[in-house]
């Protein structure tokens, strides 16, 4: 199967009421445990990269891996995304080069650290909409800021400091015209998101909840949605690894933003985790060992298990056939004539 729309996944998602998981890839082993997993439990996915995946992968060697997992999996709807795009420019190298979905993080200045202010977000992001749409791909804006800081990329910061505001988000949402709408609610990107079992004074699903009675059809989006589980935490420290005791995003608490309008769930940490608990793990125990794949291929188990886990508990597994994708010229037409719906329903407060 081709590439498909990352709106269709959604769409189709919401009809469904179940979560999507948008898992990051920098390498061959990451694509196929991913592919694994959304196999083993018949699942859509989304694949997505970031600038430094990009970089640190290279363009045509991630794009072309991609393309080889929708080859091998023709059952099994890919929707191939940009995550955090810092600028038009990026994204647009991201649909020249065949991405079907693109982040437009407009709620970072260019240098991805610096706040943006509403005006500039808007500005770019609905530039990006309008390059996008016209060529069928989706278009994901952020609104209110994440914090912390992966590979250069954020703001910093624990994640308080610039909470989403829900009228914000509804105005951002009739203004720009994007497909999924990431709001800031207190995670983190990254291994340190909370310091104790997170509750409503730290993680703000209040947020979550006032922003889908406003905005009920569009589809929001959750960054930094790592649960950091122990039992991963755990695997790394006893072979060797120095981290500190940290707590992420409980499954409940995504599963309660899944029934309140959440579609695509951010997942990237869970897997580091996982991978480099499993090369520790070889390393550590078999030292006399050298060859890339005697680590690899645990590593590559490792996190096909967190991957499938995530995809049971999101909801997504089992609706990989429940719908026949549409092309992305088609899609595009949508846009075009208005069937794809760019202004969002509003509901009152
Ligand atoms: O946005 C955060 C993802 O975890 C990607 O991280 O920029 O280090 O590839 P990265
Ligand atoms: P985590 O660091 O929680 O996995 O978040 C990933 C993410 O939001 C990628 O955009
Ligand atoms: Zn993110």
């Amino acid at each position: 199967m081709p590439l498909v729309s990352m709106r269709q996944l959604l769409d189709e998602a919401a009809k469904g009421g179940y979560g999507v998981g948008a898992f990051n890839v920098n390498d061959m082993e990451q694509i196929q445990a991913i592919m694994g997993a959304a196999k083993e439990t018949n699942s859509p996915v989304i694949i997505q990269a970031s600038r430094g995946a990009r970089q640190f992968a290279q363009d045509r060697y991630l794009f072309h891996l991609i393309l080889a997992a929708a080859e091998l999996n023709p059952e099994i709807p890919i929707a191939m995304h940009q995550d955090h795009g810092n600028s038009f420019e990026t994204c647009k190298s991201a649909i020249e080069l065949g991405y079907t979905s693109v982040m437009m993080d407009g709620s970072l200045k260019e240098d991805g650290k610096t706040p943006a202010t509403f005006e500039e977000n808007v500005e770019v992001t609905r530039k990006v909409v309008e390059f996008a749409h016209a060529r069928g791909v989706t278009v994901e804006g952020e609104i209110g800021v994440l914090g912390g800081v992966e590979d250069g990329h954020g703001a910093g910061g624990t994640g308080l400091e610039h909470i989403t505001d829900p009228d914000q988000a509804v105005e951002f949402a009739e203004l720009t015209g994007v497909d999924a709408l990431a709001i800031a609610i207190g995670t983190s990107h990254g291994a340190y998101k909370f310091t104790k079992k997170p509750d409503g004074s730290v993680l703000k699903m209040d947020v979550l909840l006032a922003i889908h009675k406003r905005l009920p059809n569009t589809h929001l989006v959750m960054h930094g949605s790592s649960s950091v589980p122990k039992d991963l935490q755990d695997v790394v420290n006893k072979y060797g690894g120095k981290l500190k005791e940290t707590w992420g995003v409980p499954v409940e608490e995504i599963q309660l933003g899944i029934r309140n309008g959440v579609r695509k769930v951010n997942v990237d940490t869970d897997n580091r985790l996982a991978m480099t608990g499993a090369i520790r793990k070889v390393l550590w125990e078999t030292p006399e060992k050298f060859d890339p794949r005697d680590y690899m291929k645990p590593a590559r188990e490792a996190m096909q298990k967190v991957v499938a886990q995530r995809m049971s508990q999101f909801g997504q597994a089992g609706h990989a056939g429940d719908y026949k994708p549409v092309t992305i010229a088609e899609i595009a037409k949508g846009y075009a004539d208005g069937s794809l719906a760019t202004k969002p329903l509003v509901s009152a407060k």
